[in-house]
């Protein structure tokens, strides 16, 4: 059992939690998940560790509910506890000295880019942060970027907040200057984003890595759910990931793959009633 130490709503439907997880805090390395199951029997949920404190033992969790297994997850208060949390999974974010690099996060998936944009300006890159939601409400982690990124420039769809439109149109402006166009770049969000991402940086040849969240669900590359196809190659997002070469992954497969489960999840959840 893992007990919840605090859970906020930082934005509509999107949580962020803190959990004992003592082993997992301390040997945890930016990129890396855990796989969550809220009680015996239920859906097991692959999420990002978004930051942890070796001392006090504990991992921040940012999670959007979206489905039955999110949602009893986030309604899980202060003191409750969580039945399993596993981890850490997945490959560490290989992290190097660029110079200047461009992290992009679309919605929810900038709690997924904030521990690898925070590791990269510890390693002494330039961190230039582009973060985007529908409006306002929907931009996450504005001020914690700010405390290490050189400068968080903010897109909203309806100019509620920073420049009106797609994080890709300021990431588009960035990349035509030669001034300011990075070594690297890395991006996470919905899979139209990142897809749309690798092609903006791809005539500059700009490095490009993204972090995927196909469907998982052993999390030990046993049961192919999260198979995902870069540079033809077969991978499994669990193990080999969730950090690819934007380049070089197949985002049409990866869309068509996403889609085909949210029909199969239906399918389970009638079935059960
Ligand atoms: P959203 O659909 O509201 O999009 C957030 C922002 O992403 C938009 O405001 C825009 O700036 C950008 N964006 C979206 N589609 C784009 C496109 N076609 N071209 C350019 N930019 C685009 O996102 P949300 O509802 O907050 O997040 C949910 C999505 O994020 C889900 O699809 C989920 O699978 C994905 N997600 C991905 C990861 C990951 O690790 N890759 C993690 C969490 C969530
Ligand atoms: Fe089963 Fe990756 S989640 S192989």
């Amino acid at each position: 059992m893992f007990k919840v130490v605090s859970n906020e709503v930082i934005a509509p439907q999107v949580h962020r939690m803190v959990i004992e997880a003592k082993r997992i805090a301390v040997a945890r390395r930016p990129g890396q998940f855990v796989i969550v199951r809220h009680c015996e029997g239920d859906e097991r949920i692959p999420l990002t560790i978004a930051d942890a404190d070796a001392e006090a033992g504990t991992i921040t969790l940012i999670i959007q509910a979206v489905g039955e297994g999110t949602a009893d997850i986030v309604q899980t208060p202060a003191g409750g506890v969580i039945r399993d949390v596993a981890g850490p999974l997945g490959r560490e974010t290989e992290v190097e000295n660029f110079g200047r690099v461009v992290c992009v996060g679309g919605g929810v998936g900038t709690a997924v880019l904030f521990p690898l944009a925070k590791a990269l300006a510890q390693a002494g890159n330039e961190v230039v942060t582009i973060i985007g939601g529908r409006s306002e409400p929907f931009v996450i982690l504005r001020n914690e970027l700010a405390a290490f990124c050189k400068d968080v420039l903010v897109t909203t769809e309806d100019g509620s907040l920073g420049v009106k439109g797609f994080v890709t149109n300021v990431l588009g402006e960035i990349l035509a200057d030669e001034s300011r166009r990075p070594a690297a770049v890395y991006a996470v969000g919905p899979v139209p984003m990142m897809a749309a991402v690798a092609n903006q940086t791809r005539p500059f040849g700009v490095k490009t890595i993204v972090s995927l969240n196909p469907i998982m669900v052993d999390g030990t590359g046993m049961c192919g759910g999260c198979r995902v196809t870069v540079g033809g190659n077969i991978k499994f997002a669990c193990v080999d990931g969730p950090e690819f070469d934007g380049h070089q992954v197949d985002f049409k497969e990866l869309a068509t793959r996403q889609n085909t489960y949210k029909e199969h999840t239906c399918r389970c959840k009638n079935a059960a009633k």
